[in-house]
């Protein structure tokens, strides 16, 4: 496939760094750049993965950018066609994912307003925490059009739900299909009627206990890897969640993915950023996919929507 377009990647920690590093080991693009206010970081990670060049055999140029407090050095963007929002702090052992709130908020605000100034036509991807409370502040500080701005939560719980699957099953992850929406927090939404393996049914396959233990696992699957690592929060599985939605976006693929998005009167649910599934492209989300869902899960939805819809009213005066 021929490279083509920039895409940038703002903040370079761990999810920034490995995001940038996939996208540029993917070698569809003429050039990645990554950006962080920590001086010298983004220029040594590009040198580093440039170097790496000619190992991995991608022709992706990488760049690095130190930004400062009021935007200087964001030239750099001018252009891409996407913008990966990972900048702001990952959680602690024992924290949740809103605890991040205040802090994320001011971060991801004075990110935006840059990113809207310096590359006005991108599609915005969000991944900084509180995922759902985040996306909607990136689409209201930017005041981009609602397709534009998208956050990543769905890809990363659904890629772990069908990960237990597998190795509950002793299956491959390849024949195995699940499905999670809602909020990226405690109200994340499981769907065991979309999940399937090789064709059957996760019901048919696994008790109710069994499956509902495979759900809370994932539910809790961020504070699972939080519990471990001590110092941070994951970022193999989100970055490749994050990288293929880039990618869907770059290809204009037409995929169906698992993402946070503006949901106007799907599900019965309207004027709140939620994770649904929606087919993504070149312009960002072409559509919400709404699909039968049991009571249960419907419940759940409009749950999560509930409770995330307060806390995205209230980030915008953060
Ligand atoms: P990290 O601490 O390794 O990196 C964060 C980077 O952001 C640092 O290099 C920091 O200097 C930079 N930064 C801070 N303010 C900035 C600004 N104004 N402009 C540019 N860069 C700035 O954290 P990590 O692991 O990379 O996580 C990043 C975010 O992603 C966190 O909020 C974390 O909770 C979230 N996350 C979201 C997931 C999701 O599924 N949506 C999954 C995993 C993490
Ligand atoms: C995760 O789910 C912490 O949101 C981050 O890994």
């Amino acid at each position: 496939m021929a490279r083509s377009g920039k895409v940038t990647v703002v903040g370079a920690g761990f999810y920034g760094s490995t995001t940038a590093q996939r996208l540029a080991e993917y070698d569809i693009f003429d050039e990645v750049v990554i950006t962080d206010i920590v001086e010298g970081k983004p220029e040594g990670l590009a040198l580093d993965l440039s170097q790496s060049r000619p190992i991995e055999g991608f022709e992706t140029v990488v760049t690095g950018q130190t930004t400062g407090q009021d935007g200087e050095g964001y030239e750099v963007i001018a252009g891409s066609k996407i913008v990966v929002i990972t900048a702001g702090l990952p959680r602690k052992p024992g924290m949740s994912r809103m605890d991040l709130i205040g802090v994320n908020a001011r971060i991801v605000r004075s990110v935006t307003e840059q990113v809207s100034k310096y590359a006005p036509d991108a599609v915005l991807i969000v991944v900084s925490n509180p995922l759902d409370e985040m996306t909607a502040l990136a689409a209201k500080v930017s005041q981009f059009p609602a397709q534009r701005v998208i956050g990543q939560a769905g890809m990363l719980d659904t890629a772990r739900f069908s990960y237990f699957v597998a190795e509950r099953l002793g299956v491959p992850v390849g024949v195995v299909k699940t499905l999670t929406l809602g909020s990226h927090g405690d109200t994340m939404v499981p769907v065991p009627s979309a999940c399937s393996v090789n064709g059957t049914p996760l019901a048919d396959l696994l008790s109710e206990e069994e499956v509902t233990a495979l759900v809370e696992r994932t539910r809790n699957g961020g504070g699972e890897i939080v519990a471990l690592l001590k110092t941070g929060s994951a970022y193999y599985a989100p970055s490749a969640a994050a990288a293929a939605m880039t990618r869907a976006v770059a290809v204009d693929s037409g995929d169906v993915m698992p993402v946070c998005t503006l949901v106007n009167g799907e599900y019965g649910i309207s004027g709140v950023y939620l994770g649904v599934e929606a087919e993504i492209g070149a312009t960002g989300v072409r559509r919400v996919v709404e699909r039968e869902l049991t009571e249960s899960e419907l419940a759940g939805l409009r749950q999560a929507a509930e409770a995330v819809k307060a806390k995205q009213a209230d980030v915008a005066s953060l």
